[in-house]
């Protein structure tokens, strides 16, 4: 674990780095993070949280799980709380869970995992395992309820989704929801956003694969569904694509002094998006992507100023999953 000083230093060191305004240092030190009502309750949540899969779940696999706990820190630190994570992120749940609990702060978090034993868009999910994956997560929480889980990547919405509803009636969960982050399942997702009584879909959202503004974020504001973005940076796929440029003089305008703020920002800048989930390893950038959900957000001109300035980009590989 960092001792307080290391923790100061790296926390100084970042915000320093991230060049960001003495306006703007205050805001983040009080942890002034931005928040949005999830719709079917209008509990508030911070805009910016936590994603476990990428080098999340490397580390968490590792025997050094320390800069995991400098990120849980900072998140705690700065008012941030959503963690998105699944069973299927490796020791990315375990990981977490042992560390909030160390830290004696899993009541803190926002705490959103997933159910999948059918497999991508599967059929025939069987009801015991299903359970059984879900007690395993409440295990590894031990929290007396879960706040969110949701079907992964539309693996048989009528089975999973009525072992969530029967939790949720319980009161052992908080809220249900379903994910995807393929294209080709985006029908079905918007046949069960019409159907079920969804509080959360999970979907894939970048100012570089703007898909889902067609049809899925408007029906999420008709049905108030709430919505976490995942894969906000294209899994690197944008850092990639922008290279050594500087951030456009703009970014300014709505307070983004980094790439990685820039691109959450838009992101945000929807206002069917509740929570934008980065995973990352580091604190610093953690600190950064919270950075990112401080201040002036871009109005619908500058969303559409970079979205054209990054099409405007060579494309680079976009990796799925
Ligand atoms: N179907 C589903 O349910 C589904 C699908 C996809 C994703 N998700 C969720 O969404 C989360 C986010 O998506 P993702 O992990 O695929 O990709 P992502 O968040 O777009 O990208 C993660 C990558 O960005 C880097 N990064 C993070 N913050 C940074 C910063 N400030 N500056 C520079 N680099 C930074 C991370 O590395 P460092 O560790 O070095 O920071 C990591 O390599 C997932 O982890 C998962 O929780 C869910």
């Amino acid at each position: 674990m960092l001792t307080r000083r290391e923790w100061m230093q790296v926390t100084a060191g970042a915000g320093l780095s991230l060049g960001l305004t003495p306006r703007l240092l205050e805001a983040l030190a009080q942890g002034q993070l931005i928040k949005r009502a999830i719709p079917s309750t209008g509990e508030m949540l911070p805009v910016i949280g936590l994603g476990s899969s990428a080098t999340f779940s490397q580390v968490a696999r590792s025997e050094d799980v320390a800069a995991l706990k400098a990120v849980f820190q900072a998140m705690l630190d700065k008012g941030a709380t959503v963690f998105d994570t699944a069973p299927s992120y490796g020791a990315s749940e375990q990981t977490a869970g042992n560390i909030v609990n160390e830290m004696g702060a899993a009541g803190k978090f926002f705490w959103a995992t997933k159910l999948n034993v059918a497999g991508r868009g599967g059929a025939g999910a069987d009801p015991a395992a299903a359970k059984a994956q879900v007690e395993r997560s409440f295990a590894i929480f031990k929290q007396p309820k879960v706040d969110l889980i949701q079907v992964h990547n539309m693996g048989d919405p009528p089975a999973q989704l009525a072992i969530l509803k029967d939790y949720k009636k319980e009161g052992r969960v908080r809220y249900i929801g379903i994910t995807t982050t393929f294209d080709g399942q985006y029908g079905e997702l918007e046949q069960v956003m019409r159907n079920e009584p969804l509080d959360f879909i999970g979907i894939d959202y970048a100012v570089d694969n703007r898909n889902v503004e067609e049809r899925i974020l408007p029906l999420a504001q008709e049905r108030k569904i709430g919505v976490l973005a995942y894969a906000p940076f294209g899994r690197t796929g944008l850092f990639r694509r922008v290279g050594d440029r500087p951030v456009p003089d703009f970014a300014k305008e709505f307070d983004a002094t980094t790439w990685a703020q820039v691109f959450l920002k838009w992101i945000i800048g929807h206002p069917a998006i509740t929570a934008v989930t980065p995973a990352t390893s580091q604190a610093k950038n953690m600190l950064d992507n919270i950075a990112g959900g401080v201040g002036r957000l871009p109005t619908a001109a500058h969303r559409k100023q970079l979205a054209e300035f990054i099409d405007g980009l060579p494309a680079v590989e976009r990796r799925r999953g």
